[in-house]
């Protein structure tokens, strides 16, 4: 016996069943359509972040140390994607997604020291697979507000059941103490309403100014000692 057709329903039995109308109908089938969307950046996600385990493997295994940290990753919320894309001016239907938004799939990369940072996006980025799509650097040219960060959005071919398809991926990679200042800016600015904005964005550059100096002379303290085993 065919189980699958055992149980299935036909479309017309259910909207019959449950009295669905044809925009239900229609609902029904975008929300198939988006979760299917989803699953392909989640994939896209699941493949850079093997990229980014092996090169970490590998570094420890020639170098005795690990240049990142930790990897953590997230896809952009329902909300957030119709936001931007009404932002963008573009329908918010699930064909815009696509063919307008590059960071729905999002990857963080937390590296120990600033010179790791470009180590990891260098050796991505050369991988043939790999097509870097857009480069933002934001420690060569931080933000004004203070935010240093490396941005890469990477195309990666992703084999599904009967066809590859190129999907983008945004990947910011950034120091601990970046990272550090990143979430703790994020939610002070989140609670600021008041009147002292101007002191407290001035207060918070020169915090991230601090810790870039720190960044630095963490590094030249690690060379140092390096040079010292050699
Ligand atoms: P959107 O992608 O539409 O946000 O604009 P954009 O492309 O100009 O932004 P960009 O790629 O420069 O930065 C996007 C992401 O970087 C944000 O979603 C944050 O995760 C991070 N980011 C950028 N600027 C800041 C900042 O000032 N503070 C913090 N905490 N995070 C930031
Ligand atoms: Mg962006």
């Amino acid at each position: 016996m065919d189980v699958e057709k055992s149980f299935r329903v036909e479309k017309t039995e259910l909207m019959r069943s449950f009295l669905l109308t044809d925009q239900d109908q229609d609902a029904l089938q975008r929300l198939e359509e988006f979760n299917h969307l989803m699953m392909k950046y989640h994939a896209v996600i699941r493949e850079v972040t093997t990229k980014l385990e092996i090169l970490n493997d590998e570094f420890s295994h020639s170098k005795r140390r690990n240049p990142i940290e930790t990897i953590s990753f997230r896809i952009k919320k329902p909300i957030s994607i119709a936001q931007k894309l009404r932002r963008k001016g573009v329908p918010v239907a699930v064909d815009s997604i696509m063919s307008t938004l590059n960071d729905v799939a999002g990857i963080r990369v937390i590296c120990s020291f600033v010179d790791d940072i470009y180590a990891v996006a260098e050796m991505l980025i050369q991988q043939d697979d790999v097509r870097l799509i857009e480069k933002k650097d934001y420690i060569q040219n931080p933000k004004p507000n203070g935010y240093r960060s490396l941005h890469l959005v990477l195309e990666v071919p992703v084999f599904f059941s009967t066809h590859k398809e190129p999907m983008r991926v945004e990947v910011q990679i950034r120091t601990v103490a970046m990272d550090f200042w990143a979430s703790l800016e994020h939610q002070i600015r989140y609670k600021n309403h008041t009147a002292e904005t101007r002191r407290i964005a001035g207060e918070l550059k020169e915090c991230a100014d601090v810790i870039a100096q720190t960044d630095l002379r963490m590094q030249a303290l690690r060379d140092e000692v390096m040079k010292q085993q050699e």
